[in-house]
Order: structure tokens, then C-alpha cells, then sequence
């Protein structure tokens, strides 16, 4: 099959997009109001772009109807300049989802979802507690595109839950943290329990002796 943009409406456009651009790593942002109230959304349009400087990149759609209304989360870290990202493992998954409920705004997911945060050393934002990791990130910028917005955002410190910290590289634990990862948008998601296959690179002479 073969779908022109054009011919699609966005709703397709994006079933088959974020079908197919997966695994995702899950953000679950937290993110604070000019009056300090704290908001926490889960976002899987997500990834790191750079590391030097570190800078992690977040998609963000209007909320749902056909208004120009941003979601909460992008227009905290508009306003306040600061957000964590939450790395999701599977034994925050039930939570995540909850917190990713269209409650009006001002409800706080936190709270509906059970979670507790801790002081963030670097941002106002604090982090979500349960969460293994934690990415503290000041807004770099906000690009407006169509009806979403993409953030990027500047990492300023790196929490990390100690014993999942491999001190030699250092390198994260990445077997044993069980980050979860969004599949089609049909509800699906995968683990990375088990998941793990080694393969290290090769260089460009290893290359040419094993062709021979
Ligand atoms: C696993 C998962 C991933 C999501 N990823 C995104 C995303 O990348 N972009 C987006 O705009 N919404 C995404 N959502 C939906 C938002 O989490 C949801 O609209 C949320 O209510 C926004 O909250 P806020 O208005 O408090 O920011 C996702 C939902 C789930 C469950």
C-alpha cells in the first residue's frame, strides 16, 4: 500500500506514523504552572538529538478539538522554562497511563496516579520519586509546527537511582532498569526485559579483512 500525505487525514497520518517509527522511549514530563502547581504527562515523540551539548527533543500536539490550545505541558515550560523527564519502566507503566488521562487542568495527574515527587537539584521542577531516572532539562526552545510544537530542551543533570549505574563507563544498567517503550497507539507497548542482543561495531579495517 502506498499513502500520499495529501490524501490522508492527520489522524491516519499519525497511526501509521508512530506504527512504524517504534519502539519509542516514554518521557513522563513533569512540569510546573507560574503558581507552582506541578502537571505530569507522558510523551513517546521523544528521543535524544545531541549529547554535547545534551539536548533531548519532545513532539507535542495541540489538546484534542479543533482549537489552538497548547497541552499543559507545553505551555508550563513555555511559561516557567524548566521540566524533568521521568524514564518509564514497567513498574511505572500503570501509573504513566493515568497520568496521561485528559483531566481538566486543574487536576493534578500526580496525585490521581499515586506518585511523590523529590526536589530536582538543578530545576524548580521536582522528579516523580517511583521513577529509576530522571532527565532535568531547561527549555532551549519552542518550535511552533502546524498544530504541535516540538521543545527542546537542554539537559542539566542526570539523576540516576545508584545501583542502576554501571561505574565503569559510567553506562546505565540497561537490562536490569526495564525501561518500557511505546509501540502503535492501539494501546500496545514493548518491554525491554530479555530484549538485549550485543553487537559491537566494527571498524572499517575488521571490515575489509573479514570480506576477504
Ligand atoms: C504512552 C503515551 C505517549 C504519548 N505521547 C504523546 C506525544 O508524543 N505527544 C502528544 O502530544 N501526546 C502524547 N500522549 C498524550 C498525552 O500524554 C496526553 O494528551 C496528556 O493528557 C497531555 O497532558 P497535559 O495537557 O497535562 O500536558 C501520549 C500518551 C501516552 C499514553
Amino acid at each position: 500500500m502506498y499513502f500520499e500525505i495529501e490524501k490522508i487525514t492527520a489522524r491516519e497520518t499519525y497511526n501509521l506514523l508512530i506504527g512504524l517509527v517504534a519502539p519509542r522511549p516514554i518521557a513522563l514530563v513533569t512540569s510546573m504552572n507560574e503558581g507552582g502547581g506541578l502537571n505530569a504527562a507522558p510523551f513517546s515523540a521523544y528521543n535524544y538529538l545531541c549529547t554535547d551539548p545534551p539536548v533531548v527533543g519532545i513532539g507535542v500536539m495541540n489538546k484534542p478539538g479543533g482549537a489552538f490550545v497548547p497541552k499543559d505541558t507545553a505551555r508550563n515550560i513555555r511559561r516557567t522554562g524548566e521540566f524533568v523527564v521521568n524514564v518509564v519502566t514497567e513498574d511505572l507503566a500503570q501509573q504513566m497511563n493515568i497520568c496521561a488521562t485528559d483531566f481538566p487542568e486543574d487536576v493534578n495527574e500526580l496525585e490521581m496516579a499515586k506518585l511523590v515527587t523529590s526536589a530536582s537539584q538543578k530545576v524548580k521542577v521536582p522528579r516523580i520519586q517511583q521513577a529509576h531516572a530522571a532527565l532535568e532539562c531547561v527549555e532551549h526552545a519552542t518550535i511552533e509546527i502546524g498544530r504541535s510544537r516540538i521543545i527542546l530542551g537542554r539537559v542539566v543533570a542526570i539523576y540516576i537511582e545508584d545501583k542502576f549505574v554501571d561505574l565503569n563507563g559510567p553506562y546505565v544498567k540497561a537490562e536490569e532498569l526495564h525501561a518500557i517503550g511505546r509501540m502503535n497507539g492501539l494501546g500496545s507497548y514493548v518491554k525491554t526485559r530479555d530484549a538485549f542482543m550485543t553487537m559491537p561495531r566494527i571498524s572499517y579495517e575488521e571490515w575489509k579483512k573479514n570480506e576477504r
